[in-house]
């Protein structure tokens, strides 16, 4: 049986990109003999319009049983006076929980053809291909006690952060798996000077290499001086594993390394099932984009390298994830340029579709 690929576009540009991946997937089936059990459904304010929830228990269920899942984006302006409880992004945050996605990828690959378009200078980053991998499940957004207590007569906020043995063992592990597909090097990142929970993450995460991968050059370095190392000097990294606050912060910092928030993908993944393969869920880092929404504006490539990633971390198919990262790579070099990728010096932009039949032709050219 073919592999199945759960496809939930979500609101906004979120069906408007996902529209182009839909067209690459299917390229891959009828060109390179890949083919998926694609399927559809609903996520975020689109599934809340029709079932008044943000995810169906029914959709949940799919997607723990797909072999990957593809989401576009959620939420938008109509469903800000939501109750919390069901709010778009509660339908992503459903998924990311009862997937139990603990481990979060987040790329930052620089393409040559859009070096200028860094905020750093091109020396910098021409050529950078770094991973951050954050932990997504656990730590001071999730620890407990949280809460504004009072204290005396005033009130205190406080949040927990907090990591068990088990939690650092696994993401790091899932650290280092992904360094033997790349150039077995990890750096881990946390603050054992000051916390103590960076003190167990680094004996944890030290421990697990020296009695499994061996074969992985690992460092430690605090995460502060981590943050400074990758705005000076990133191509220094590889994988750098991290926390959840740490690497919230380190990754967005990582991801204007390369420019747009419409080239960046991402991927969080969970134990594996009885397949072998890791729950997934792939998704571009950007969100709905009210602003351009419905206007053909949205540039679909963050969307399609989540699902070049799904093919090199869900199907073991790095050659093919390769061919699609080397044609959108092509197509830059070309100069097309959805309007998000237009400098100062501007230009005419093409459209969402327009990127699409650039890199479908690239591809077929491949
Ligand atoms: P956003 O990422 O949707 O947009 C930020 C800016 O980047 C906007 O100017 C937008 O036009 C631009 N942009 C984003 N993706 C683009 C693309 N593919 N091509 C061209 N331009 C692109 O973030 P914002 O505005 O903070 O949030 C908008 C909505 O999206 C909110 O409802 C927010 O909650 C939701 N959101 C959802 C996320 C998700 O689904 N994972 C992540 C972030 C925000
Ligand atoms: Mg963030």
């Amino acid at each position: 049986a073919n592999p199945t690929l759960l496809i939930l576009a979500g609101d906004g540009i979120g069906p408007e990109v996902m529209g182009q991946v839909k067209r690459v997937i299917d390229w891959f089936g009828t060109k390179r003999n890949l083919a998926f059990d694609v399927s559809e459904d609903l996520v975020g304010g689109a599934a809340y319009d029709a079932h008044g929830t943000p995810l169906h228990d029914d959709t949940m269920a799919k997607a723990l049983a797909a072999d990957a899942v593809l989401l576009g984006a959620v939420g938008g302006p109509k469903y800000d006076a939501l109750d919390f409880s069901v709010k778009p992004e509660r339908g992503l945050l459903r998924l990311r929980k009862e997937m139990d996605l603990f481990s979060n990828l987040r790329p930052a690959q620089c393409f040559d053809a859009l070096a200028d378009f860094s905020s750093l200078k091109k020396d910098v980053v021409a050529g950078l291909d770094i991973m951050i991998v954050r932990e997504l499940t656990s730590g001071v957004y999730f620890g407990e006690p949280r809460g504004i207590f009072e204290e005396g007569n005033e009130r205190v906020g406080i949040n927990t952060q907090r990591y068990t043995e088990g939690e650092i063992d696994r993401v790091a592990r899932s650290a280092f798996e992904l360094a033997r597909r790349r150039n077995k090097k990890v750096c881990s990142m946390e603050k054992a000077n000051v916390m103590e929970s960076g003190i167990l993450w680094r004996e944890v995460v030290q421990k697990v290499r020296d009695a499994d991968y061996p074969d992985i050059e690992l460092s430690h370095m605090y995460a502060d001086n981590g943050a400074m190392q990758l705005v000076r000097a990133p191509k220094q990294f590889d994988v750098i594993l991290t926390d959840n606050l740490f690497g919230d912060i380190l990754s967005d910092c990582a991801a204007m390394l390369t420019g747009s928030l419409g080239m960046l993908p991402s991927a969080s993944l969970g134990a594996p099932t009885d397949t072998g393969r890791p729950r997934a869920l792939y998704e571009p880092v950007h969100g709905s984009a009210p602003d351009i929404a419905g206007q053909g504006k949205a540039n679909p490539i963050a969307c399609i390298l989540s699902f070049a990633m799904a093919l090199r971390y869900s199907f073991d198919r790095g050659d093919e994830a390769a061919r699609l990262e080397a044609a959108i790579e092509t197509v830059l070099a070309d100069g097309a340029r959805t309007a998000d990728l237009m400098g100062e010096e501007g230009g005419t932009p093409i459209s969402t579709t327009e990127m699409g039949d650039a890199i479908l032709s690239a591809l077929d050219a491949s």
